[in-house]
Parts: C-alpha cells; sequence; structure tokens
C-alpha cells in the first residue's frame, strides 16, 4: 500500500547510547523482487539481472571493501572533491535536510554533514536504501556523530518508492553518491532524475556523483581488482540466488568478467559460464541451462562526459549549478536544481 511503511525505531534497546531512530520498510517482509528478475532475468536472451540484489550483507559489506581496493578509483575521488570543497558544495546546497539515496556506509553524509552544518541550517539526515544491514549500521554512526540531527532511515527500492518517501519540510537536498546514477540504464536514469527532482521540491538541489570517462585500463582495473574482491562481490548474487530461491549455482562453473563497452560507454560486469551446465531454481520451479562461455549480465555501470551528463539533467528536469571535479578529472560532483520543466 503506497505510503504506509511498516515503522520500527532503532536504539530504543540501548537507552542513553544512540539515540532513537526511525525506520520505515518501505518493502514488506516476503514482497521481493528478486523471484521474478531472476525468472525474467534467467529465461531471457541474453541473461541479465539488476544490479540492486548485489546487496544483502555480504555484498554490502564486498561493496565496502572494494571502496577501499587501489584500482578502485571512484570513492577516493569523489572523497577528495567532498574533503576539499565542502564549504563550496554547502553554499550551492543550501539545506535543512539532506536526503541520499543508495547511502551505503553513509562515510561520505558524514563529510557532507559537516560542512553543511557550518553553513547553516541543516537539522535533519534522511538515508534511503535497499539494504537494511546498511542502513542500520550507518544510521547509528551518523546518529552517534551528530546527535544533534534528527536522523531517519527508509528502506526502499529508489526506482519504486521515491513517491511514498516524505515532501520536504524545507530546503532539501537530495543525494545520489558513488556513481550508482551509473548503475541504470540511461531511459531509468531520466525517470530517476525527474523523481529525484519531485523529491527535491521547487527549492530543493540535487548533488550527484558521476564517474567519468578515461583510459579503458583504468576503468577496466577498477571492476576487475588483482585481490578478486570484485570477482567475489559479483558472483556472491549467484549466492543470494541459492539460499533466497533455492538454486543449486556452483560459484566455481562461472568467471567473473569486466568489460569496457565503448559503444554504450559504460563497464559492464558478467558472469560467464565455464562449461555446458544445467541450474536449478526450485522456488521457482525453473531449470535453466547456461553453454560454456555463455554470459549473465549482472551490472552496468555508465562513465560520462560532461556534455552528457548536462543533456541527461535537462531532460530529466534539471540544470546543472555546479560541476566540481577531483584533482585529476576522474570523477565529478554535479550539483542540479529542478527547472519545473
Ligand atoms: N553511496 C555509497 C554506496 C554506493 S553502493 C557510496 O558512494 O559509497 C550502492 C548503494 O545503493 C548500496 O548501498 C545499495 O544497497 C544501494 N542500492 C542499489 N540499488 C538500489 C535501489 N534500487 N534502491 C535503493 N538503494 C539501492
Ligand atoms: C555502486 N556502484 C556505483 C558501483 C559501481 O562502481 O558501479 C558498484 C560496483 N560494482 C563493481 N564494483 C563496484
Amino acid at each position: 500500500m503506497p505510503g504506509s511503511g511498516l515503522r520500527g525505531t532503532l536504539g530504543s534497546n540501548r537507552p542513553g547510547i544512540v539515540p532513537e531512530i526511525e525506520i520505515t520498510r518501505h518493502i514488506p517482509e516476503g514482497e521481493r523482487t528478486l523471484p521474478a528478475d531472476v525468472r525474467d532475468g534467467l529465461t531471457a536472451e541474453p541473461k541479465a539481472i539488476p544490479p540492486k540484489h548485489f546487496y544483502d550483507r555480504v555484498g554490502s559489506e564486498l561493496f565496502e571493501r572494494i571502496t577501499r581496493l587501489p584500482e578502485y578509483y571512484p570513492t577516493r575521488a569523489e572523497r577528495e572533491i567532498l574533503e576539499t570543497r565542502g564549504p563550496e558544495i554547502a553554499s550551492l546546497c543550501p539545506a535543512t535536510e539532506l536526503f541520499e539515496l543508495g547511502s551505503g556506509s553513509a562515510e561520505k553524509a558524514l563529510l557532507l554533514v559537516e560542512p553543511m552544518l557550518t553553513a547553516g541550517e541543516l537539522r535533519a539526515y534522511t538515508a534511503v536504501d535497499v539494504s537494511e544491514s546498511a542502513l542500520v549500521g550507518s544510521l547509528e554512526e551518523m546518529v552517534t556523530t551528530h546527535p544533534e540531527l534528527t536522523v531517519e532511515g527508509h528502506v526502499a527500492d529508489m526506482t519504486r518508492h521515491l513517491g511514498e518517501l516524505p515532501p520536504p519540510e524545507g530546503p532539501r537536498t537530495v543525494a545520489l553518491l558513488g556513481g550508482t546514477i551509473g548503475n541504470f540504464s540511461p531511459s531509468a536514469r531520466v525517470e530517476l532524475l525527474r523523481a529525484m527532482g519531485e523529491l527535491a521540491g521547487p527549492d530543493g538541489r540535487l548533488l550527484i556523483g558521476c564517474d567519468l570517462i578515461k583510459d579503458p585500463e583504468v576503468l577496466v582495473a577498477a571492476y576487475d581488482d588483482s585481490e578478486g574482491v570484485t570477482a567475489m562481490f559479483n558472483l556472491n548474487l549467484l549466492a543470494i540466488i541459492n539460499r533466497e530461491l533455492g538454486a543449486d549455482f556452483d560459484l566455481a562453473d562461472f568467471e567473473h568478467i569486466a568489460r569496457w563497452n565503448p559503444d554504450e560507454e559504460w563497464i559492464e560486469m558478467r558472469l560467464r559460464a565455464r562449461r555446458d551446465l544445467t541450474v536449478t531454481i526450485s522456488e521457482l520451479d525453473l531449470t535453466v541451462g547456461f553453454r560454456e562461455g555463455e554470459e549473465l549480465l549482472t551490472e552496468t555501470s555508465a562513465k560520462f562526459t560532461h556534455e552528457r551528463i548536462a543533456a541527461e539533467l535537462t531532460e530529466g528536469g534539471l540544470e546543472v549549478t555546479g560541476l566540481l571535479t577531483d584533482s585529476t578529472d576522474r570523477f565529478a560532483l554535479v550539483i542540479a536544481e529542478p527547472t519545473g520543466a
């Protein structure tokens, strides 16, 4: 039922240690898109499963390990912008509320909150993520570090539930950091940008992290690291399907692939079958064959030029009012305002 999230509080069992945080579930227990996405994705040609399913507890932890890998530059590049340009970002985003989508560990929000508090009006931090485990840990940290803020969380899918989230009570900045915008298809991105503009309201701002096009060798290395952490993150999707849907994927039968697609300007992550094999997904009553070398697409991660960023934001009813890059132009933090168009 839209707008009727299931509410719970966090921290009330530890009074005096962690102030209360309200968490609203927009994805009711038992209401899952995984079964439908797996059925559609494994019976399609070519096979594909959307990347939002990576983020169970293990997937969220593996993503955090990825952010610390030497090859995975986006987190360091975006952090550099946040650390060195905080006051400028705060002046471009005057807000009483920072509202973050796909917040993950919320480490970057912690960096943003400081200059926004110094600039004046910030009173609240709201986080939205499909991963409840990521949300709980990060909100505890936020409220412990900044007890002066009203902190709340929403377990929600940003492609489905933005219309159910509370409207702004004052100037709101809606953030989508890390380059997550690139994990959506071009048409889904425009829809998401439009919905983010509505969520921000006419006085609001958007703050969007966009990874920039660069040498394909650097890009591929970021998604195929030498320690194999990204491979584990990718293969964990099969472990999730085994656990959640009673499938019998043998992870050793699949190889992690990261490839730059120059026509689409995105990195593709795939899982390639090492041999002819059959998988049974008991909860779906489904048996699926893979030929040796056949690939399952698990993620696209689009990389942008400044021009493409501006064009897509215009299509989403937004106007770019600031674009800050790191010292080596690897990553851009874009500030935008709804135009009402
Ligand atoms: N913003 C953080 C985390 C990026 S990882 C950073 O910059 O480091 C992407 C995050 O988005 C994960 O925490 C994942 O659980 C969340 N996510 C992915 N798809 C989502 C969706 N459709 N709706 C809500 N959250 C989503
Ligand atoms: C969350 N998102 C921006 C990451 C990315 O770079 O596309 C997910 C990721 N996939 C592999 N490594 C990191």
